[in-house]
């Protein structure tokens, strides 16, 4: 169904194009800042903190799931996908956190989880209160299962979060979680799925929401058939569009449907998929206009730190984008990774990964080689580089101080369902779970939870805090908080086409050298030598320069800088 295009309040800036080049700033609301003092941030605590961001210089906020939920999945198991979570806030809240977000020029972007619900949803408590082959079931995955009584699973497939994908229900019935037991997945090939959801985008559209991230979104179409395959033969199966699972074709049927609905808005919504996917090319499928519009590339949160993966990586993804007319984007840290300051500081190994990167934090405390000088160091060169490439750049709350991974959370305080479903044998990705990206803010350097709140925070917050704490960094010269400042300032000032182009005579194997259109000439120097830097002005560094015997200035290693050409 179409409607009439609605004009409804938006960020000063109306621009249709505003997401193609935004700084996009990752909110967790549960961790970000506690207003009513009960240990879990909340919107009245990111309505007090519009200020900062503004002052960071931020264009849009990304939200992640702030719907009611019992949080066995940090919120990405939703009760409610038109609410707010009585523990963060209200409606009336929500709006107007939109509104101080709008008068400060901020867009907001929310996260929504079509793949599953969670079984709190009113939906799942229906289909367990029907029979086997009711409306209500088929709106999930239900199968009966294998063996005499079915008391086998339908299939042996293992959930992303480790242990089993399908859980029996009171009568024997079966249902099929792709993540947490308490996430059962939904049913794309069911008409009512479809139209609650675009119920649930202009839900959120009418009260002002410019974009939206979209969970899994390489996971909603599913073909299972009537003889399952097994874990096994899943696993051999091609990604190429046709897997039972993922990323199969018919899904972007979906969003040409919500493309309608972006398109009934003025501006159009936007959005981005959070998708999986096994190569650029099915990644831009996801970005195409007709559909989402954007997609998340991760190819950077699992790089090394290394010249030749970083070149590589802008290529390609820049290509892929010019061809399917979106943007591309960019991300080092996210509520689901090791935060790149610790990455980078990790023994070197070859083809290593942020999976084993969580590895090595399982390790945790001083002894664990994990060199965070030179990590952080790295982090603020990377973060620079991003910050100049065309395209949208991701940042993670918490990475504008220079955060490292909380290691030192002790077992019974971890919340992720992927450290409480897996082994020390089977942990991968996850590795001590994702705890500790998401360890609540530090605002001040002292007192309760350092400023998060009046009463303690929902994870602990390790001594260190104190160092990396806002208080601590505000007005410092030279400090990771101010370093972020300036370079979203003169991102802003300097951001124009978006398209760079390689400079061949600085780039080296350690070296990556780049100018944008208007003379804005970004360095990154990989190695450990300094390099000499041509003429020209620096206008940022992640790190201070160096000077020869004769004055001319060098680009240590681990730094980036920013410099504007004279002739
Ligand atoms: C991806 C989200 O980023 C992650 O945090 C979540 O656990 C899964 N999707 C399941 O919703």
């Amino acid at each position: 169904m179409t409607t009439a295009p609605v004009t409804v309040p938006t960020a000063p800036q109306a621009d249709a194009d505003w997401w193609r080049q935004a700084s996009v700033y990752q909110i967790y609301p549960r961790s970000f800042a506690d207003a009513n003092g009960d240990g879990i941030g909340d919107l009245r605590g990111i309505i007090s903190r519009v200020p900062y961001l503004e002052k960071l210089g931020v264009d849009a906020v990304w939200l992640s799931p702030f719907y009611p939920s019992a949080l066995a999945d940090g919120g990405y198991d939703v009760d409610d996908f038109r609410d707010v979570d009585p523990k963060i806030g209200t409606l009336e809240e929500f709006d107007e956190m939109v509104a101080a977000l709008h008068g400060a020029g901020i867009k907001l972007v929310v996260d929504l989880v079509p793949n599953h619900t969670s079984d709190r949803h009113e939906w799942f408590r229906e289909a367990l209160a029907s029979p086997k082959g009711s409306n209500a079931r088929e709106r999930y995955i239900f199968r009966d299962g294998e063996g005499e009584d079915g008391e086998l699973p339908p299939a042996d497939w293992t959930s992303i979060f480790n242990g089993p994908a399908w859980t029996r229900v009171e009568d024997g019935q079966w249902y099929l979680h792709s993540f947490a037991t308490e996430q059962p997945d939904l049913n794309w090939k069911h008409p009512e799925v479809h139209e609650d959801f675009k119920r649930t985008l202009r839900f959120w559209s009418d009260r002002g929401v410019d974009g939206f991230r979209i969970d899994v979104a390489h996971g909603l179409a599913k073909d299972l058939g009537e003889v399952l395959p097994s874990k096994a033969e899943l696993k051999a199966m091609p990604k190429d569009g046709t897997h039972p699972l993922w990323d199969r074709d018919e899904v972007h049927e979906i969003y040409a449907e919500w493309r309608e609905v972006f398109e009934e808005y003025t501006p159009a919504r936007t959005a981005v998929a959070e998708a999986w996917v096994e190569t650029a090319e099915r990644r831009a499928k996801y970005a195409s206009p007709k559909g989402l519009g954007q997609a998340f590339n991760f190819d950077l949160m699992e790089a090394d730190f290394d010249a030749t993966h970083f070149r590589d990586i802008v290529t390609d993804n820049l290509g892929q984008s010019a061809k399917t007319g979106s943007s591309t984007t960019w991300v080092f840290s996210n509520h689901d990774g090791v935060r790149h300051a610790t990455r980078y500081g990790l023994p070197p190994r070859a083809g290593r990964d942020v999976k084993q990167g969580a590895e090595w934090v399982l390790a945790g405390g001083p002894d664990d080689g994990i060199d965070r000088e030179l990590g952080l160091r790295r982090a603020r060169a990377a973060t620079m580089f991003e910050l100049a490439l065309p395209g949208s750049a991701y940042l993670y709350q918490g990475e504008e101080l220079g955060l490292h991974e909380v290691a030192e959370i002790p077992d019974e305080q971890r919340q992720d369902p992927s450290f409480w479903r897996s082994t020390p044998q089977t942990r991968g990705w996850d590795g001590l779970g994702r705890d500790g990206c998401r360890v609540p803010l530090p605002w001040t350097r002292e007192g309760e939870s350092f400023g998060f709140g009046s009463n303690g925070a929902h994870l602990p917050q390790p001594a260190w805090f104190a160092d990396f704490s806002v208080e601590a960094e505000d007005g410092v010269e030279g400090s990771t908080l101010e370093m972020y400042r300036a370079a979203l300032a003169l991102r802003r000032q300097l951001q124009s086409a978006e398209s760079l182009e390689w400079d061949e005579r600085l780039s080296t194997d350690d070296v990556l050298a780049f100018e944008r259109p208007g003379g804005w000439l970004s360095i990154t120097n990989f190695g450990d030598d300094a390099v000499a830097l041509p003429d020209g002005e620096a206008l940022l560094s992640s790190a201070s320069l160096e000077a020869d015997e004769e004055g001319g200035l060098l680009l240590p290693g681990a730094t980036t800088v920013w410099m504007r050409r004279t002739a």
